[in-house]
């Protein structure tokens, strides 16, 4: 998730203008930028690596000339952060400039394609096969938005396009597949951009552009048309309310509420992972002997959720661990049989490098799933894969740790075909589970929300909160237990169900709240055991399982019914509703759910 922005001015140098939106942009992506503008038939350009305000205190930003320009602020997918990998990306004349926010997936074979017809590529990105396919397109189109319109045409993926040419120095042309972009009408300038929140300062008269529209901004003028028709669309101008912080969270109250409800996207950008990467990494873990699961906090929890999936799917045993601990447990029971994958959004955790260094040195096979590309993860690894959630800004992870299930759910179905474990209608159905549940997700923030944000009404006051699972929903209660403990400050308790009364249950009182995770899949009929171990002993039940469950229903206290999931996807529904108590918890108690206390949100220290 990268920001984009574009501005047509009348006689306004716009580089000032272009920068100042890229900073209202930055929460998207801050690891290299970059502004083109046109001027007397140039193209000029600044970008490099590194925080926006770094770049501009090395080549300053504002000076560039032209009253037409783009700009950009990225979160790298491909091509590490460097100067040449930074947006804007021109064509091999230079007469072409292009700023992209999304993922090409079909840019290798394109990038064939063009070499073949002598384009020179400087950057290791799969934006920069649109600029050349545009150029390609202008040698018979000698339009630019019809050259635009022929590219897009060619592209497989997301998108979110602002292009300027130096023989058209009077317009930008705008394309979009699933990226977000809106334009901004102003008097006497317009905008393009990813977000609202980059021009609300200047106008708060927009236009969203659909899915599979294209068009262009002058000064005066904004024109939207169909990309397979070429039609125009006449668009509505919708004047919103919004201040620019309440933008740039796209209305929500805070990041991490405008994550949750991001999941559904996020997790079809992680449905997007690049088949070789899920192969070789597929590779690597079948030859291992000792196969461990490495990561800290809510990556821990996805590591104990996949545990689970590579056991029931590819009938591979493996170990899921705290990473401080790796060392002290395992150090030195390890050698060169051994895998190790290290889950970690950032990249950077402290403890997760430090466990892996003391493995490689014992020869052992580093395997990664990261959120960001060039982090340190990606670069101590054999091999990795990216989870392509966008930058997290609420410090508790939501939407990264979902992806991770996503991604982790594709590793072990590829491992067990691989294997020969499930029959070809088994995998057959789990891949229609898994293209399935950006809507699962999307019904159960509906379901869920209203109920929930009553719910924390009722346990803001709670001493304690008891969550409970079994099978792959003990994961689940990890998570929920982490979520409402680092957001609400309430000391949490979560066991696998049937481990409870093995000590655990000795604190419940009569009214103590309980939740049990508890879908309908194999441990179903043992957990009622356990729900009704708890009533006996006063306890206020709380149950999220899956609707229709009448059996559960009538046992509960309070219930919660979700859509039907397939076993081993389960805690990618199941967490929403404890994100949302995480998160209701907190407003109720009065707390910052963006920056709760004590917490950082990468951890760099041991
Ligand atoms: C989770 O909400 C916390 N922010 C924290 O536990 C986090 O998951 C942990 O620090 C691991 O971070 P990583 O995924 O970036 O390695």
């Amino acid at each position: 998730m990268c920001g984009i922005i574009g501005c047509a001015a009348k006689g306004l140098r716009v580089a000032p203008i272009l920068h100042k939106g890229l900073k209202m942009l930055e929460y998207r992506g801050y690891d290299s930028a970059g502004i083109a503008t046109v001027e007397d038939g140039v193209i000029h350009v600044k970008k490099d690596a590194g925080k926006i305000d770094e770049i501009h205190e090395r080549m300053n930003l504002d000076d560039l000339p032209g009253s037409i320009g783009i700009a950009h602020t990225r979160w790298a997918t491909h091509g590490a952060p460097s100067m040449v990998n930074a947006h804007p990306h021109l064509d091999c004349a230079g007469r072409v400039a292009l700023v992209h926010n999304g993922v090409i997936e079909n840019f290798l074979e394109l990038k064939e394609e063009l070499l073949d017809k002598r384009h020179v590529f400087k950057s290791r990105t799969d934006t920069e096969v649109i600029v050349h396919l545009i150029e390609e397109a202008m040698k018979s189109e000698r339009n630019l938005l019809k050259a635009v319109m022929a590219a897009a045409r060619r592209l497989r993926g997301s998108y979110a396009l602002a292009v300027i040419s130096a023989d058209e120095p009077d317009k930008i042309v705008l394309a979009r597949n699933e990226s977000p972009l809106a334009i901004g009408i102003g008097d006497g300038m317009n905008f393009a951009a990813s977000d609202v929140a980059a021009f609300i300062e200047h106008t708060r008269k927009v236009i969203f552009l659909d899915n599979g529209e294209v068009g262009y901004i002058t000064p005066t003028e904004a024109r939207v048309f169909k990309l397979e028709t070429g039609m125009e669309v006449e668009k509505r101008i919708v004047e919103l309310d919004w201040t620019p912080e309440m933008a740039m969270k796209s209305g929500y109250p805070h990041f991490m509420l405008k994550e949750i409800y991001e999941q559904p996207q996020s997790i079809r950008e992680a449905l997007k992972t690049q088949e070789k990467y899920l192969d070789l990494i597929t590779e690597f873990l079948d030859r291992g002997k000792d196969v461990f699961l490495l990561a800290a906090g809510t990556s821990y929890n996805a590591c104990v959720a996949a545990s689970y999936m590579f056991s029931k799917l590819a009938r591979l045993a493996t170990t899921p661990v705290i990473a401080s601990e790796f060392i002290e447990n395992y150090g030195k029971s390890i050698g060169i049989d051994t895998v190790i994958l290290a889950v970690s959004q950032s990249g950077e955790t402290a403890d997760v490098l430090a466990a892996i260094e003391h493995a490689r040195l014992s020869a052992a096979t580093i395997l990664g799933l990261t959120n960001v590309v060039g982090s340190t993860l990606t670069r101590v690894s054999r091999a990795y894969i990216l989870q392509n959630s966008g930058p997290e800004i609420g410090v508790a992870a939501t939407k990264t740790f979902t992806a991770q299930l996503t991604v982790l759910a594709q590793l072990a179905l590829r491992l067990a075909r691989k294997r020969g474990k499930l029959a070809q209608y088994e995998i057959d159905e789990l891949k229609d589970e898994l293209e399935k549940l950006p809507e699962l997700v999307e019904k159960t923030l509906k379901i869920s929300d209203e109920p929930i944000k009553r719910l924390a009404k009722e346990l803001k006051d709670a001493g304690s909160i008891f969550f409970l699972g079994r099978g792959i929903s003990y994961a689940t209660a990890l998570e929920a237990r982490l979520k409402v403990m680092e957001l609400s400050y309430i000391p949490c308790i979560a066991y696998p169900a049937g481990e409870s009364k093995h000590g655990p249950i000795s604190v419940i009182e009569p009214g103590y709240p309980v939740f049990f995770i508890a879908p309908q899949d194999s441990t179903r009929k043992q957990i009622i055991g356990n729900i009704m171990e708890m009533k006996a002993r006063g306890a206020k039940i709380y149950c999220v399982g899956t609707e229709g469950d009448e059996e559960l229903e009538e046992n509960s206290d309070w219930w919660l019914g979700l859509p039907k999931v397939n076993e081993v996807l389960s805690p990618v529904i199941y967490v929403i509703p404890f994100q949302l108590l995480a998160y209701y918890l907190a407003v109720e108690r009065g707390y910052d759910p963006d920056k709760p206390r004590n917490l950082a949100k990468s951890v760099t220290v041991q």
